[in-house]
């Protein structure tokens, strides 16, 4: 009998398949800023206090988790909605909608059972595998939720649902996307367009938002980035806009998101909106949301039906904050039926979305209405964070206005704030020495002395020559979180003046 044949070792050295040089030459190039550097150390200051509660020797007794918008993470606490809570739990142990069905009706309101009951009868078991692009009669709901936000039809046909909008966003982009490619994203950005842009090899073309006028996005800028890659001979393929902004916390008005549009149809170039934060606005007399689905179908004919939108959406943000239960939707506007397949066929590769994301996409889209026994406490609930979201967000500017060397533009919604910071020059050098971006060793130094983990506006991006962090609004107990940013800023300022 031959002996099978093997790669063999023959100087008895096993050497790994998977190495640094052999793995996909992209993957070292992701960079997430968001789960980096300081969200380790703070994970490993976390541990410390837990293990030694008495003597864990830290200046501080709680590490406050201010760098990543996860709303019902420990230490932030928010509680989710009760009804999409008690609709899901009945979908997990279907018993309660028959065999102990009285049972559930001393526990749960009358509309709750019968949400859940309507959801099982078309959905059946949440551990089955859905279609591809999601439950049909969610995707309804959900074409229904977008006509009744923007007053134009929108086709279930061209709704995916996703895990999570970074599903949705990583899958388009794939698509979409050569290796060399160019896609234009706003600089400060959420650097999910970064990572993925680096996974595919594709070109982050970016365009800077002005932070003097209120994080705007100026037509000019993106124009000059249009023809500067050009020049370098990179192809324009898509541009992606974040409003309301993170990490900005600015919404858009609607004669720049028309500029916009002007700009994609004249450049042919698919327009990626991520729109995440929708909910999330605070004055809405003032800065009201629209969606750019709606802007464009108020365009000119030629322009709103040739120009290719994409737009994203989940259930991580707004007030239900479901950010671990991944559910998310896109919806395709102007794509062509042959393309529209490869999406579908690229959504199969997948099976499908998780069916409790898709069932939080359910709720999202519809809440209970007036007059429905949950109503009243649903109306609360959402208010209630929403309010605390907005009163927090002006107290944490406010602050950072008032500090020497801080400056901080007020958020119009989402959930961030990204104050700058006049870093000494001393501090600079010092940061250098200790091969760290400046506003890395701020952030690094404010966790070390304060338990605050915030994010570096190098992680996000940032004009060069200014420093940033961004933090959430979403930690409770606002005031002496401010204070201990309070006292280590001016501590750090003279240290270092
Ligand atoms: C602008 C933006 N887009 C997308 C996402 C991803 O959200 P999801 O949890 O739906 O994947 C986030 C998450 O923070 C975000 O801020």
């Amino acid at each position: 009998m031959s002996t099978p044949q093997t790669n063999g070792h023959p100087k008895g050295k096993f050497t790994p398949a998977l190495r640094l040089d052999t793995i996909n030459g992209a993957v070292p190039n992701v960079q997430y800023a968001v789960r980096g550097e300081l969200a380790l150390r703070a994970d490993k200051y976390l541990h410390k206090l837990h293990d030694h509660p008495k003597d864990h020797g830290l200046p501080f007794d709680r590490v406050v988790t201010a760098n990543i918008g996860n709303p019902q993470q420990a230490g932030l606490d928010q509680k989710p909605i009760t009804f999409w809570r008690q609709v899901i739990s009945l979908l997990e142990y279907p018993d309660l909608l028959d065999k102990h069905l009285e049972v559930a009706k001393q526990i749960y309101p009358v509309d709750a059972i019968e949400r859940a009951k309507k959801l099982h009868a078309e959905i059946g078991s949440v551990g089955a595998y859905s279609q591809s692009k999601g439950v049909v009669t969610i995707r309804r709901r959900v074409a229904k939720f977008i006509e009744e936000r923007d007053g134009y039809p929108s086709d279930p046909e061209h709704i995916f649902l996703t895990a999570g909008a970074s599903g949705g966003v990583a899958s388009i982009l794939g698509v979409a996307l050569h290796p060399g490619d160019g896609c234009l994203i706003p600089i400060p950005q959420y650097p999910l367009y970064t990572a993925t842009l680096a996974y595919l090899s594709a070109t982050p073309l970016p365009y800077y938002l002005s932070e003097e006028n209120n994080w705007s996005m100026s037509h000019d800028t993106i124009l000059e980035s249009v023809s500067k890659a050009r020049q370098e001979g990179v192809p324009v393929k898509s541009l992606v806009i974040i409003n309301p902004g993170n990490p900005t916390g600015a919404c858009l008005d609607r004669k720049a998101m028309e500029a916009v549009i002007q700009l994609c149809y004249e450049e042919e170039i698919l327009l990626l909106a991520d729109e995440v934060y929708q909910a999330n606005i605070f004055y809405p007399e003032q800065k009201p949301f629209v969606s750019f689905k709606k802007v464009l179908m108020g365009m000119p004919e030629e322009i709103a039906k040739s120009v290719e939108l994409v737009s994203f959406h989940s259930i991580s943000k707004g007030m239900s904050g479901e950010c671990g239960r991944r559910g998310g939707y896109f919806e395709c506007v102007n794509i062509l039926p042959e393309v529209m397949d490869q999406i579908y066929k690229m959504a199969s590769v997948s099976l499908c979305p998780p069916l409790t994301g898709q069932i939080g996409v359910d709720l999202l889209v519809s809440p209970p209405k007036p007059g429905d026994p949950s109503f009243s406490q649903w109306e609360e609930e959402t208010q209630s964070i929403l309010a605390n979201l907005k009163s927090r967000s002006a107290y944490m500017s406010d602050k950072f206005n008032s500090l020497p060397g801080m400056s901080c533009v007020p958020a119009d919604g989402a959930m961030y704030l990204m104050p700058k910071i006049e870093i000494p020059t001393k501090a600079i050098e010092e940061a250098k020495t200790r091969g760290k971006e400046p506003d890395v060793m701020y952030a690094l130094d404010l966790l070390d002395a304060t338990g605050i983990c915030a994010v570096a506006g190098s992680g996000f991006g940032q004009v060069p020559g200014t420093y940033h962090i961004r933090v959430t609004a979403l930690c409770p107990g606002v005031e002496e979180y401010c204070g201990k940013i309070e006292t280590f800023h001016k501590e750090f300022m003279e240290k270092w003046a």
